[in-house]
């Protein structure tokens, strides 16, 4: 059993993205007195997913927050791949927004490869168009996914840097699993881990969960992780947001991560939490990729 107290263990996720959403806030400040300009987001949500709505807000919400000037697009799910394109150029092409993110999933017919590419990729404040992939898996990256960026700084401001460390990350999605583990094994600071990806095709998962330092849970398979999977002392970052049914509350659901909190946490000697741990820094570092965005604007870089 690890020793600390189990309330040391828990990471406080909020309180991490709070600590970044006041440094983000004072690069706007600083933006607005030094070159007269408020870094931009331009967000676009399609369709009706319950989620995807909740998450946008809290966007848009944080980034209003901080300063920027923050707006939501919303298109119905039967917009067509060629309208929605339409929208991203038109604001590519506004100087107003520095920063564009297209709320994924996005419905069956639109093809999602072919909307990301057409993002500027000097906008793409998601880090998910192929050039801005390519930059991070080159280890000289431009915008990193706001997810990883986010576990990251996590890591680092809760002592736990990732150097050296053997981190296991369950999920190869574009969004979390890859960047992730390109991020984390880079050269630099927060970097140099040796990291083995697992997924759902890959045999004797828990021969290399049992030998990790470090796990990254992104797989969206509610408490897929559980205690005898791991060993004594293993850091846990949760990634996964599933809504499962809750007949008690209020709302008819509640959130849990991919991790089986309740099991692991004995042995873990840190853990992230769902809600309250990934998910705000998330948004946080999204902000901050904005504030890069609109510097990189100003410099013509
Ligand atoms: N849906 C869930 N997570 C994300 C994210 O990080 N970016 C976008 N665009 N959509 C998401």
């Amino acid at each position: 059993m690890s020793s600390k107290f189990v309330s040391e263990k828990v990471i406080d996720g909020s309180k991490i993205a709070l600590e970044i959403r006041e440094e983000v806030s004072k690069s706007v400040e600083e933006m607005i007195y030094k070159h007269s300009m408020k870094p931009g987001l331009a967000v676009i949500l399609m369709g009706d997913d319950p989620a995807s709505a909740v998450y946008v807000r809290n966007k848009e919400r944080s980034a209003i927050e901080v300063g920027m000037k923050s707006e939501t697009f919303r298109l119905s799910s039967d917009t067509t791949e060629e309208e929605v394109v339409e929208l991203i150029q038109t604001l590519n092409a506004n100087d107003k927004y520095h920063g564009i993110l297209v709320q994924l999933p996005l419905p069956d017919h639109i093809n999602e490869n072919h909307v990301i590419n057409n993002i500027s990729y000097m906008k793409d404040v998601d880090g998910l168009h192929p050039i801005n992939a390519g930059l991070l898996s080159a280890g000289n990256p431009r915008f990193i996914p706001a997810t990883p960026a986010g576990i990251k700084e996590m890591l680092l401001r809760t002592d736990n840097n990732p150097s050296g460390k053997h981190v296991v990350v369950l999920g190869r999605s574009n969004i979390v699993g890859r960047p992730v583990s390109n991020l984390l094994s880079m050269k630099g600071d927060g970097g140099n881990a040796t990291v083995t990806v697992c997924h759902s095709r890959s045999s004797d998962l828990v021969h290399f969960t049992r030998s990790a330092d470090i796990i990254i849970a992104a797989l969206g398979i509610p408490n897929y992780l559980g205690a005898d999977m791991i060993s004594e002392g293993v850091v846990i970052i949760d990634v996964g947001i599933n809504r499962v049914e809750a007949p008690d509350r209020k709302r008819g659901y509640r959130l849990v991560g991919d991790v089986n909190f309740g099991e692991v946490l004995q042995k873990s000697s840190a853990i992230t939490p769902v809600p309250g741990g990934v998910g705000p820094l998330t948004i946080a570092m999204l902000l901050s990729n904005t504030v890069q965005a609109a510097r990189m604007f100003n410099h013509g870089d």
